[in-house]
């Protein structure tokens, strides 16, 4: 039971219906996981909803109560799901051959659940996504028809489902690298955009557009530039909407979201960053394809940046050598080795040398991220936060995109990688207890 909390929120009461948009190795191990919370078949590591304590009033008063119980989070139970994907698989079938989770273990036992997940036809176009050749596709003239079929979808499963509030989550393939540009700057535009079929609005968007127009908070789990347009933050802002996501950056940019800050604090010099990856799942398969790449490249080379600030640290960050490549392996699956090669200096320049070999589980460090964002997304749209939430991570945003938002927007613009940093919008929203 939640305790009551300084900010009017309304109650978390009823079902939640998470959408989500793929139903690939990131859903189909949420979902899995989830069910096996549920059944009490295992324990949901990694998710700071979850598992995550919140420290009240001085250290010496002992006071840490779990996050769901200060805050008024959606109980597991209630949570209902439904996806969209390209290709026909239920939540069984792509589960298995996703690979993730032990077929024995933890999907043979709930196969009857995960058979009643049939992804609903995507919104799907191959040209954003060139290594995916989908059958289960919706039809229609223009992308605004994409658009209002997916919002019909929206409504259908609410519906359908008995949920009382939804959210939307990308977890499917990386788009093509797309920049923001005029079709993007006004909601007028984007939709006179989708009725010309123009190349820049991107199935994402259509999601997004779906989902915002049905009042349901959208957050994008893959580096798509998606909701990091003008047309559809405005939307969000008016209609008091939570919106947020660059990619979930779980595994090596992680690493990296941790070790730059510790070399910045110490005032340590970084002089390379080298970081190579094996993949062999399907998003690795996708991510081979350049434009995929390039996409995923732009939005982890901007970590660094945004991290370690250059402009005012010249002489530590003024010319850092920053690579990364993600190569496609198929006999590793789902489990990727992240290699990264750090090189630092030290006083008065001496150099130093950092190795991480990090044998990560992708869709096991993603899918609490997931449920994480369902659950706080969920929150926010109950206490009425509307816009990105930078509370649900740190930011990626590079100085130089940050300055042309600004130039765009009138206001300091960031764009948010998804990771579970959520502690200040938690205190904020709970802070009558304290
Ligand atoms: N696994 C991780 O830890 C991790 C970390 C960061 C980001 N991501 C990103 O999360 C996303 C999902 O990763 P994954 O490992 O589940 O990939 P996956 O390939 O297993 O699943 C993605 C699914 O999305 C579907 N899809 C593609 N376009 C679609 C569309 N327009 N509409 C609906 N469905 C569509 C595909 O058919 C596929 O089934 C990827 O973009 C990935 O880069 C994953």
């Amino acid at each position: 039971m939640a305790q009551q909390s300084g900010r009017d929120i309304a109650p978390a009461t009823g079902k939640l219906g998470v959408m989500l948009v793929g139903l690939g190795a990131v859903s189909t191990t949420f979902i899995a996981g989830v069910e096996n919370v549920r059944r009490g078949t295992g324990l949901p590591i990694g998710s700071l909803s979850q598992m995550g304590t919140i420290r009240l009033g001085k250290r010496t008063e002992k006071r840490s109560p779990k996050i769901k119980e200060f805050v008024s989070l959606a109980e597991l139970q209630d949570l209902v799901f439904t996806a969209w994907d390209p290709i026909p698989d239920d939540a069984y079938a792509a589960a298995v051959k996703a690979g993730v989770l032990d077929r024995h273990e933890h999907l043979d036992p709930i196969k009857d659940f995960l058979r009643g997940i049939k992804p609903l036809p995507a919104a799907f176009d191959q040209h954003y996504v060139k290594r995916l050749h989908g059958t289960n596709v919706k039809t229609g003239k223009t992308k605004r028809d994409l658009a209002e079929q997916l919002r019909q979808d929206i409504r259908d499963f609410k519906r359908r489902s008995g949920a009382d509030r939804l959210v939307m989550i990308w977890a499917a393939s990386t788009e093509v690298f797309l920049t923001t540009g005029p079709a993007h700057q006004s909601l007028a535009a984007f939709e006179r955009s989708m009725e010309q079929n123009d190349q820049a609005i991107a199935p994402s968007m259509l999601y997004a557009y779906a989902a915002l127009m049905e009042s349901v908070p959208f957050a994008n789990g893959a580096p798509n530039l998606t909701v990091d347009i003008p047309a559809l933050q405005r939307l969000a802002e008016e209609r008091t909407l939570p919106i947020g996501g660059k990619d979930f950056k779980t595994g090596q940019t992680m690493m990296k979201t941790v070790l730059a800050p510790a070399f910045k604090a110490r005032m340590l010099g970084l002089a390379g960053w080298y970081s190579t990856n094996i993949l062999g799942n399907r998003d690795g398969e996708v991510l081979d394809d350049p434009e995929s790449f390039k996409t995923k490249e732009e939005s982890k080379l901007g970590v660094l940046e945004y991290i370690l600030q250059p402009d005012q640290y010249p002489e530590l960050y003024g010319n850092v050598f920053h690579k990364v490549r993600i190569n496609y392996y198929p006999p590793r699956g789902d489990n990727k080795e992240g290699w990264d090669n750090i090189d630092i200096f030290g006083w008065l320049g001496y150099p130093m040398q950092i190795k991480v070999d990090f044998l990560c589980r992708d869709s096991i460090l993603a899918a609490p991220i997931v449920l994480d964002l369902a659950l706080f997304f969920d929150l926010a749209q109950r206490a009425r936060l509307s816009g990105i939430q930078e509370s649900t991570s740190a930011s990626n945003t590079t100085r130089r995109r940050e300055r042309r938002a600004v130039r765009s927007h009138g206001r300091r613009g960031r764009r948010y990688h998804l990771g579970p940093v959520v502690f200040p919008a938690v205190q904020a929203l709970g802070r009558g207890r304290r």
